[in-house]
């Protein structure tokens, strides 16, 4: 038993305009990966770590590593192509204790540790899959190919959901072994027809994406927001 966190840090990170993979562009003179894992590594009951990465960057010798930050208990596995194919690379190399398991994005670097203790403790209260989320602000229009809109979701019934979102260890692999693509792990659960939670998100788990948000990442920190 224990939890195991999947982080996910194979993206290029393009919109963000940097000429190195987004998990590796600093943050206040630290990676971005290095501030999601301050959380990660505080996560009660940790059993196993896995922190997907660009291809080539899994060879412990690789630069992007120098300093020592890389926790000596993370195993570094190659990413895919896209993030649905990265978490399963990471899913393969997790310890098969674990029958809790978390995926964060390594992105989302500044989430609290708080965040991580809520999805753990509803997927150990017995929900089968938990996304942390937060009311959405804007009116959200669904549009058809050329623009024009097709419907109005109640405001009211919408989140905007984060990570970590966190698995019973069978439902999650379950969902992978589906082979389908997603842009978050809890649609390929929802897809199989099992039932996922949202609990309380966090506004600092948002993704750093755009040179923006970097900016306000920059802003956080500096104020002592985090
Ligand atoms: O691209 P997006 O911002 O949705 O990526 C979310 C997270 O998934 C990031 O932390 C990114 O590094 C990761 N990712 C990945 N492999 C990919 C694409 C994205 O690990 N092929």
């Amino acid at each position: 038993r224990g939890v195991g966190v999947v982080v996910v840090a194979a993206g290029s990170g393009s919109r963000l305009g940097a000429e190195m993979p987004k998990a590796f562009v600093p943050l206040a003179g630290q990676p971005l990966l290095r501030w999601a894992l301050a959380s990660v590594l505080r996560v009660q009951s940790l059993t196993s770590l896995v922190v997907v990465v660009p291809p080539g960057y899994e060879a412990p010798g690789h630069p992007a590593w120098q300093g020592g930050w890389l926790p000596a208990s993370a195993v570094l596995v190659a990413g895919g192509a896209e993030r649905t194919a990265s978490v399963a690379a990471g899913l393969a190399a997790l310890d098969p204790a674990c029958d809790v398991v978390l995926v964060h994005d390594a992105a989302r670097c500044l989430t609290p540790v708080a965040v991580f203790e809520r999805v753990v403790g509803a997927v150990r209260a017995g929900a089968d899959g938990v996304v942390p989320g937060v009311a959405v602000v804007d009116t959200v229009k669904s549009v058809d190919p050329d623009g024009f809109v097709t419907g109005t979701p109640d405001r009211a019934a919408l989140r905007a959901v984060q990570t970590p979102q966190g698995f019973r260890r069978a439902v999650l692999d379950a969902a992978h072994a589906s082979g389908l693509d997603a842009t978050d792990d809890a649609a390929l659960v929802e897809r199989a027809g099992q039932r996922v939670l949202v609990v309380e998100g966090d506004a600092l788990a948002f993704k750093v994406t755009t040179p923006d948000d970097l900016a306000r990442a920059e802003g956080l920190v500096a104020d002592g927001r985090v």
